[in-house]
């Protein structure tokens, strides 16, 4: 069987390449179902872009490789195709754009978007066998226990990164570049919560405050879960890809509360107060429990000197905490690093040494804030490969 493109994974990408080709397509998953990350992202709703999407928001060795794209498809213009489906939405925070329905509309608006463009689907799919030949490649796929022999001019890896193994998430594409020669950037699990030894926070298990998290890279300010494991919650899952094993994380309690001049101004009023039960009023309680012991906080608020009270906020605007590690793919939203921008073209998506094989989305070395940044590249990338081909 012959067709122009075969694209492999139907994911957010994947599926935004294939509306776009011209000729004959194919997208080929092993799924049973298409856009499985899609359905299940923003829980439920599909956090689908970000109002504020630029190259600020994403990591790669080569930082400007996503403009290109990103300029030619742009949130707005994503939130142009939503509209057109009918698709509510609304702004959570910060630019995050949400459906207001189910993240299965965004699903069905991009198949619906295939189908337009006449592009095939074949799920359940696994490809066994990739050849180079003089005109495109050659595969051998099993559909549904069936093998198959098709072929193609272009052949474009759309099948995302490891995370989410259950989720069938296998980093074929990394094999794909391997076979071709193709450079690779390190891989590692990104936005994902970290974990601590013996147990740490256990006893603090569902405590959430505002935070914000820091190291010699970047400082994020967003909020923070304590986990049976560790921590979690969006400040930490951000500063979880600017993250390496063994260093050392910042976190701030207390931002932009004035914790130190309220404090002042408490022990004017009611300095025969335990210290405790006064940042109780300002902290969590079992946080402040926990603090007591570890920053060995004790006495009346009046007891307190102005530089003891300083001493005290200044330990808990930088508590230090190194993280025993991440949850891992288990868990990650994403994968750091991947095919490394170096060998292709940022136009087209298109490599640089094999004719006719192009890579998107998470593939590729461009990983994304949370917030809706990650989507934004699979339609940009999608869209890029798509409109070349
Ligand atoms: P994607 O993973 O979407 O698709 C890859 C496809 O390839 C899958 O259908 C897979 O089955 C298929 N495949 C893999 N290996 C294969 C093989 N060997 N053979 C055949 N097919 C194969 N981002 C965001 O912007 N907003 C959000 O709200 C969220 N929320 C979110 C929640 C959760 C729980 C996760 C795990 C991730 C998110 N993300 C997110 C990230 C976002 O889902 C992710 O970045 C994109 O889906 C990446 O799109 P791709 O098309 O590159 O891969």
């Amino acid at each position: 069987m012959q067709f122009d493109t075969i694209i492999l994974g139907a994911g957010a990408a994947g599926m935004m390449c294939a509306s776009r080709c011209s000729g004959r397509v194919l997208v080929l998953d092993h799924a049973k179902a298409p856009g499985e990350k899609i359905r299940i992202s923003g829980g439920g709703r599909c956090n689908f872009t970000n109002m504020y999407a630029g190259a600020s928001n994403f990591l790669s060795q080569n930082p400007h490789f996503c403009k290109s794209a990103m300029a030619r498809y742009t949130q707005w213009d994503f939130v142009e195709l939503v509209d057109r489906y009918g698709i509510d939405w609304h702004e959570k925070t910060l630019g995050q754009l949400f459906c207001d329905g189910s993240a299965k509309q965004i699903v069905s608006m991009l198949l619906s978007e295939m189908d337009e463009a006449g592009a095939e689907l074949w799920l359940l799919s696994s490809m066994k066998d990739l050849r180079k030949t003089e005109g495109g490649f050659a595969l051998e796929v099993d559909r549904e226990g069936k093998r198959i022999s098709v072929t193609c001019r272009n052949l474009v890896l759309a099948s995302g990164g490891k995370s989410i193994p259950k989720m069938g998430a296998t980093g074929i594409a990394y094999d794909i570049a391997r076979q071709f020669d193709l450079p690779l950037i390190d891989t590692r699990p990104g936005l994902v919560p970290f974990t601590f030894s013996e147990d740490r926070f256990k006893p603090l298990a569902g405590v959430a405050l505002p935070a914000r998290l820091s190291n010699a890279r970047t400082s994020f300010g967003e909020a923070l879960l304590f986990t049976h494991r560790g921590l979690s919650g969006p400040s930490v899952l951000q500063i979880s890809s600017y993250w390496h094993e063994g260093e050392t994380v910042s976190v701030n309690l207390i931002p932009e509360m004035g914790l130190f001049e309220k404090l002042r101004e408490q022990r004017q009023i009611s300095g025969r107060k335990d210290l405790v039960t006064v940042l109780a009023h300002h902290l969590p309680g079992r946080l402040v429990d926990h603090l007591r012991v570890e920053f060995d906080i004790k006495g009346k608020l009046a007891d307190q000197s102005d530089v003891k009270l300083q001493a005290l906020c200044d330990q808990m605007s930088s508590w230090a905490l190194i993280p025993s590690g991440t949850e891992g793919y288990r868990t990650a939203e994403v994968t750091l690093g991947g095919i490394d921008t170096n060998a292709l073209s940022s136009k087209t998506m298109e490599t640089k040494t094999v004719p006719g094989l192009f890579v998107i989305g998470e593939a590729v070395d461009v990983t994304g804030w949370l917030g809706g940044f990650n989507f934004q590249w699979a339609w940009a990338s999608g869209h890029a490969a798509g409109t070349a081909i």
